[in-house]
């Protein structure tokens, strides 16, 4: 049984949740904004996904990781991130407990999603610098998303 966790702010990486939950047999979605985090010891897969800001993960998923992690070392593992950028090294090094990320049968980046309409004045401005560009953006490769999830079958 795999549970996947995902912490979000506009909802790309509870997006990608389900895909890869239709991809996967028996699995379970868990926002970690949406209270307590299941028993884990009911599963043994586990997937973390985030959105990246600024280079750091969500701090729910920051907290989940910190709070799970003697547990997390008995698991599957499989951790995804969400974002425009391609600094995909950088991302998991800096925000994931290295001996986990050696542990891990899958990591990945697999772009992100932006919506103007949905974001706050200085999130845009921050995308418009970024991304070099002011309309919707929408890179996730869904190709990666299949493959991850292959990999976690
Ligand atoms: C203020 C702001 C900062 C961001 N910083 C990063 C970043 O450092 N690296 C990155 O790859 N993407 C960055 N992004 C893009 C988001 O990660 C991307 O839009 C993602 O799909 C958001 O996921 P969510 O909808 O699950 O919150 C940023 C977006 C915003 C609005």
């Amino acid at each position: 049984m795999t549970i996947i966790l995902y912490a979000t702010k506009y909802g790309t990486a509870r997006e990608v949740a389900e895909r890869l939950s239709g991809y996967l047999d028996d699995t379970v979605t868990h926002d970690l904004k949406a209270g307590a985090v299941p028993d884990l010891a009911e599963f043994d897969t586990v997937i973390l996904g985030s959105a990246v800001y600024a280079g750091s993960i969500r701090k729910e998923a920051r907290a989940f990781l910190a709070a799970h992690k003697t547990e997390l070392a008995e698991k599957r593992l499989g951790f995804y991130l969400c974002g425009i950028s391609k600094e995909e090294q950088t991302y998991f090094k800096d925000n994931f407990p290295k001996e986990l990320l050696e542990q891990a049968t899958a990591t990945d980046l697999f772009g992100g999603k932006f919506d103007p309409q949905k974001a706050n004045g200085l999130e845009r401005l921050i995308m418009k610098a970024v991304a070099k560009q002011s309309g919707c953006i929408d890179t996730i490769d869904d190709a990666k998303v299949k493959q991850f999830a292959e990999h976690m079958a």
